[in-house]
């Protein structure tokens, strides 16, 4: 952490929660960190329970993320969701190039790199998503596939957008496998991802820049990451499903 930077604790729920039980989750989340003022808090449930969580946490200091995101404006893009509809869900943010999306369903530097200029012209404050995965950390690719996945993905983004952008590390073989990063490890590719971004941008936009550690985050090994320089959230996935828990990693000392 730096006093500098608002940390950002964010919970990415993935393929979980009805609209039910998704009010259900906000509404116990919101009284567990009321009075949070020095940390943002964001959720990011599946498009179908944004307008749901969107009027739980109205007017609480929690705010909403969506998950993906398409770069058209609107048209026929069967099963596809447009910037202005997550505006119009109540999104703040919106995740974009999630591994998961990458390795899933074929997203690569160039789509990620559509989104977010698609996010930041209608307003959106983008997570982008970068991490190594095990084979490509082994063959000592791990700087090649960090730099360019953070300069694929910002391209053409003018500084003053950048200011908006949050990066998210996700090391591929620490999501939902309970291998965290070490807090060392972690420090390590973000102070790489921070330095890559000073080279591509001036006027102290790398030292503003909030980048998440995401991968296995649990209340218990929340704070000894937080701890590190480079470390300014956590972009949390099984963790972020149970009011508790994600109160916890809200509230870590
Ligand atoms: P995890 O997921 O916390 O369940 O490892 C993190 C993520 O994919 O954002």
């Amino acid at each position: 952490m730096n006093p500098k930077r608002i940390p950002i604790i964010a919970g990415n729920w993935k393929m979980n929660k009805t609209t039910g039980e998704a009010k259900d989750l906000a509404a116990k989340l919101a009284p567990l960190v009321t009075g949070v003022k020095d940390r943002e808090i964001v959720l990011g449930p599946p498009f179908t329970a944004l307008h749901a969580v969107a009027s739980a946490v109205k007017g609480t200091n929690i705010s909403l993320a969506a998950q993906n995101m398409h770069w058209e404006d609107k048209g026929a893009f069967t099963g596809e969701i447009s910037a202005e509809m997550l505006l119009d869900s109540g999104c703040k943010y919106v995740i974009i190039g999630h591994s998961e999306r990458r390795q899933y369903f074929g997203e690569t530097d160039e789509t990620v790199n559509k989104k977010m200029k698609q996010a930041l012209k209608k307003g959106l404050f983008p997570i982008m998503c970068v991490g190594e995965t095990l084979t490509e950390r082994e063959a000592g690719k791990l700087n090649e596939i960090i730099s360019r996945q953070v300069s694929g993905g910002r391209k053409e983004i003018a500084a003053d957008d950048m200011k908006k952008v949050v990066i998210a590390y996700e090391p591929v073989w620490a999501i939902g496998t309970g291998k965290t990063a070490t807090p060392e490890q972690a420090q390590e590719v973000h102070a790489l991802i921070r330095q890559k971004v000073k080279e591509l941008y001036t006027g102290g936009i790398a030292e503003g820049l909030r980048i998440q550690y995401g991968g296995s985050v649990t209340p218990d090994n929340v704070s000894s990451l937080m701890a590190k320089p480079d470390i300014d959230g956590a972009l949390v996935g099984g963790a972020s499903l149970k009011p508790e828990s994600f109160a916890a990693l809200v509230n870590f000392k």
